[in-house]
């Protein structure tokens, strides 16, 4: 279909080249200016009473350039005004262009994460690659940075390297050719740091998802009383973390110095070789000078960004892999097509779920059959497919063989996503958004107006809402009051119903309340049963007991319906 045939990620896309085309000449134009600037050096020095050395000042001339000390000093001054501007513009350039790169990833794979297939994403929780991706795009920031530093000191080097050989090819290309034996001697000690970058990496990765895990199971861990053996984990993979980052500091440190070390005593060696054995001017000698001193924390620099960028590369690859992944499983839009209604039934024949890497079947050849009025229950132990199942009815997955069809049209493509349009749920761990109690239930509803807002929390048996000291404006979530579970609960209820489904599904909603709310719940869903299909999944309890019918699972199969 077409909407799989999307262009594969890059990180750099076609609306990025204007911006890279800017950046380069603003790169360009500021090595210029330095060169210039230092070129600018000699017949500044030569006017001191030195003539005119290397002929320089006849080429300025050509170019139609001053050559007296007054003007001079004047087009030096505005020499290094412009690069200063220049300077400031490819920082503002720079970052621009970073944000926008790696906005334009972390959009991406959002947006490949949010129009993934369903049964993909349950495969990517389990391994909470969703969280790791998002942390990989975090990283590609770090390579675009440093490449972008690496490109810019590049072309000032270029710049630098220039000027040198417009004030004297000889003394450049001996310092070009020893510069390249230096380098050539670093390269084992660069592989090296690559490798302990690679470690640096997977130790961030490692203790990102430490964290993630244990912000996740704080609960247990407080009630297992396992707090010191949950710091000591952590506290020994910062230790890992702390041990592989001071071995790529000193390592790259050490490449750092041997490389000013060598650096310098070339430079010495040259200056000796240019005064003592060529004889060269001073006027030549000393801009040279300042060349060398101006390139080599430069070269220095360069190499450490060089690293930078190479450790911080597998995390692009795999985070383009991943929305590639995500990309190519991605959903049939709904398009133009009207949803079902459900007037009749929703029917299950002979519906079969495979999980990849699962020996047997989620689901087994289930036949069943949902009214399009009334309470239903789903009923079965842990793993007998429950959740599987609702998420078959609600649009949410296609079964691998067999059908699900309202009203006799079948749940495939287009008209699966838009069956989603009608139905909602409510499930086990309500999310509240930090925001206000009135925008947490426009997500549901964006148009409702207070009135109908108030009407779907009295039907939720959710009036405490309006009790709250700010009523609507109450902010929730995170940001905001805590509720008790009980309360999220219904106010989950309230938000689905402002949906006005056609099916609503509580997965294992009521589980962790307490008789109390409960009841209130039920009481809720009682009117509910003359409007729609209501599906309640648990083990037990006042809404099992509440329902017409009751679809029972044991291990993927059918046990009873009736
Ligand atoms: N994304 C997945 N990948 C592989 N196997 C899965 C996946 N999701 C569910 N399963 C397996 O499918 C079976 C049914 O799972 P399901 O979540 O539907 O059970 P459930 O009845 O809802 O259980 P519970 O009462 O614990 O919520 C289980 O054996 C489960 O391990
Ligand atoms: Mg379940």
């Amino acid at each position: 279909m077409n909407a799989r045939a999307v262009a594969p990620p890059r990180l750099l896309a076609a609306e990025h080249y204007p911006r890279i085309a800017w950046l380069l000449a603003l790169m360009a134009i500021s090595a210029a200016t330095e060169g210039l600037g230092l070129v600018l050096l000699v017949p500044l020095l030569g006017s001191l009473g030195q003539g005119d050395p290397g002929g320089i000042g006849a080429a300025l001339t050509a170019l139609g350039m001053p050559t007296r000390l007054g003007p001079l000093l004047i087009l030096f001054v505005a020499l290094v005004t412009l690069r200063a501007v220049i300077v400031q513009l490819r920082a503002l350039a720079g970052h621009r262009f970073e944000t926008e790169v790696v906005d334009g990833l972390r959009r991406r794979a959002w947006q490949a994460l949010l129009h993934c297939e369903w049964r993909v994403l349950l495969g990517m929780k389990r391994s909470n690659t969703a969280s790791l991706l998002i942390s990989r795009v975090d990283r590609a920031g770090i390579f675009v940075n440093q490449a972008i530093l690496a490109l810019s000191t590049l072309i000032t080097l270029g710049g630098i390297a220039l000027a040198a050989l417009v004030i004297s090819p000889l003394l450049t290309a001996g310092a070009i050719v020893s510069g390249l034996l230096v380098l050539t001697a670093f390269h084992g000690m660069r592989r090296r740091a690559a490798a302990l970058g690679d470690a640096l990496g997977r130790a961030h990765s490692g203790i990102h998802s430490r964290l993630d895990e244990g912000l996740g199971a704080l609960r247990v861990i407080k009630g297992l009383g396992r707090e010191d053996k949950a710091l000591d984990e952590l506290v020994s993979e910062f230790a890992g973390l702390r041990e592989t980052t001071i071995a790529y500091l000193r390592d790259t440190g050490r490449g750092q110095i041997a490389l000013q070390a060598g650096g310098a005593a070339l430079l010495a060696l040259l200056v000796w070789l240019a005064l003592e054995r060529w004889h060269s001017d001073v006027a030549v000698v000393l801009p040279m000078v300042a060349l060398f001193a101006r390139a080599l924390p430069l070269i220095g620099g360069l190499q450490q960004a060089g690293l930078n960028a190479s450790h911080a590369r597998p995390a692009v690859r795999d985070a383009l892999d991943l929305i590639a992944m995500a990309e190519a499983a991605r959903e049939q839009p709904a398009g133009d097509v009207a949803p079902p209604l459900l007037n009749q039934a929703i029917q299950l024949v002979d519906a079969t779920v495979r999980f990849s890497g699962e020996a047997g079947a989620a689901l087994d050849q289930v036949t069943a059959t949902i009214p399009a009025r009334g309470i239903t229950a789903i009923t079965g132990h842990s793993g007998a497919g429950k959740s599987t199942l609702a998420d078959l009815i609600g649009g949410l997955l296609e079964p691998d063989d067999g059908a699900v069809m309202v009203d006799g049209t079948v749940l495939r493509g287009a008209a699966r996503q838009a069956w989603r349009s009608r139905v909602a749920y409510v499930q086990q761990d309500p999310v509240l958004l930090s925001a206000s109690l009135r925008d947490n239930l426009r997500w549901a509803a964006p148009e409702a107006d207070d009135a109908r807002l108030v009407e779907a929390l009295a039907a939720a048996s959710a009036g405490f809402a309006l009790d709250l000291p700010q009523g609507l404006d109450t902010p929730l979530g995170d940001g905001g009051r805590q509720l008790s579970g009980g309360e999220r609960q219904r106010l989950m209820l309230a938000r689905a119903l402002l949906r006005e489904p056609a099916l609503l599904i509580l997965d294992e909603a009521t589980s962790a309340l307490d008789a109390a709310n409960e009841a209130q719940i039920a009481a809720a869903l009682g009117p509910l049963r003359e409007r729609l299909a209501v599906v309640v999944i648990g083990h037990r309890g006042k809404l099992v007991e509440l329902a017409d019918r009751e679809i029972r699972l044991d291990a993927g199969r059918l046990a009873q319906a009736e």
